[in-house]
């Protein structure tokens, strides 16, 4: 009966690994796909193509439920005590959900410093996860987290984990679903750690080998500027999945770069800010499969689309809103035509990271400044809209 209310294991044939007593499910899921002219006219598409998968609106507040309840079922079945991830937030307070509410396990989270909203911080607090803040970024804890797991034998939910994929493919099959599996043009989805992509690449060729489909959306994965480490590679390397032997020295040489700068990832779109994405070869793989395109962002860009996702009556976090700014870029260097139809995935919960928000809205120049003044972010954008 529990299944019935999942919008990831109505799926379940298509992610076949969890035996259905050891599904662990808190009704994960049940987000709408919605029609906004309002977005469309914003983006520069006409009305009726502009469809916004509102993911914020899982139980933990973000995307991340899709693939925890796989994950976490799969750690369940093998009997873990304890479950780890490192996050910018949304991971870990997902993580946190499923551990309070199950009592199967323990939640150890690591975060960087000062690096994630309280929004995310303080559902992790309250559902009780160990919380471990380090010196460091998300890179670093990511690190950080490995190792520790790897010798204290803790199950790691990182979308390193497979399973986080395999429930991560159910967005895509809600949203053909919800299209009554007429193949929208493009699905434009935010890159940090790369799960989501991989997850979506998977989820296509997996319906299309199936016959199941017999169009492959193009799949557009959005950076943030100060995070563009997939779109350096993709854009201003040249680096291909290449039949599953893409250029490691390109890879080698970027990291190094990054290594002798001492270069860390900077935007207002915390949950995207990661230099090292652990998903990066599946993420290439799923731009092969789906005739992808990678753009980065920057935070004024972000920001103004977020406002205008919030004054059409929808809200995202910053890293979310990504997505949307990037289907304008995408339409205005005309890669996505007027007549396309476009899914934009807003990944995480408006609540989740009201900072950058008020920041934004703010007449306040002092709290302005504090949280955008270095970002070379103006109001002007949504002031005159
Ligand atoms: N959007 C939001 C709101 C996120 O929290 C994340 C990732 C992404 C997009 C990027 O997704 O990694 O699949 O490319 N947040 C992770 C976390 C890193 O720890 O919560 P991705």
């Amino acid at each position: 009966e529990p299944l019935c209310r999942s919008g990831v294991w109505r799926f379940s044939e298509l992610l076949p690994f969890a035996p259905p007593e050891k599904i662990v499910t808190i009704g994960e899921g049940q987000t709408p796909l919605i029609a906004t002219d309002g977005v469309a006219k914003y983006v520069g598409t006409n009305p009726g193509t502009l469809f916004l998968e509102y993911e914020g609106m899982n139980p933990s507040g973000s995307f991340k439920d899709n693939g925890m309840t796989a994950a976490f079922t799969h750690a369940h079945m093998i009997g873990a005590k304890r479950a780890a991830c490192a996050s910018t937030g949304n991971t870990s307070a997902s993580l946190a959900l499923y551990c309070c509410s199950s009592k199967l396990m323990q939640a150890v989270i690591f975060i960087g410093s000062g690096k994630i909203s309280y929004g995310k911080l303080s559902q992790a607090l309250d559902y009780g996860a160990l919380t471990i803040q380090i010196a460091g970024d998300f890179d670093d804890a990511m690190l950080r987290v490995q190792q520790v797991s790897k010798e204290l034998g803790i199950y790691l939910v990182n979308s390193v984990n497979p399973f986080r994929l395999e429930g991560q493919k159910t967005i895509m099959f809600r949203v053909l679903e919800s299209l009554d599996w007429q193949i929208p043009d493009w699905i434009v989805v935010p890159g940090g750690n790369l799960g989501n992509s991989s997850a979506f690449g998977k989820a296509f060729h997996e319906l299309h080998a199936l016959g199941l489909i017999d169009r492959i959306p193009r799949l557009a994965v959005i950076n943030a500027a100060g995070a563009n480490t997939l779109n350096s590679l993709y854009n201003d390397n040249g680096l291909r999945w290449n039949g599953g032997r893409p250029d490691q020295a390109i890879i080698n040489k970027y990291y190094a770069g990054l290594d002798a700068a001492s270069s860390k990832a900077d935007t207002i779109a915390s949950a995207i800010e990661i230099n090292r994405p652990v998903n990066l070869m599946k993420c290439l793989r799923a731009l092969d499969w789906c005739d992808g395109v990678v753009r980065e962002v920057t935070d004024q860009q972000m920001l103004d689309a977020k406002a205008q996702v919030g004054a059409n009556g929808f809200g995202c976090e910053p890293a979310s809103a990504a997505s949307v700014a990037g289907a304008k870029l995408l339409r205005e260097q005309g890669v996505i035509a007027p007549s396309d139809r476009v899914v934009c995935i807003l990944t995480g919960h408006q609540l989740k990271d009201p900072t950058a928000t008020i920041a934004y809205h703010t007449t306040d120049q002092e709290e302005f400044n504090r949280v955008l003044g270095k970002r070379g972010v103006s109001r002007a954008a949504f002031a005159n809209r």
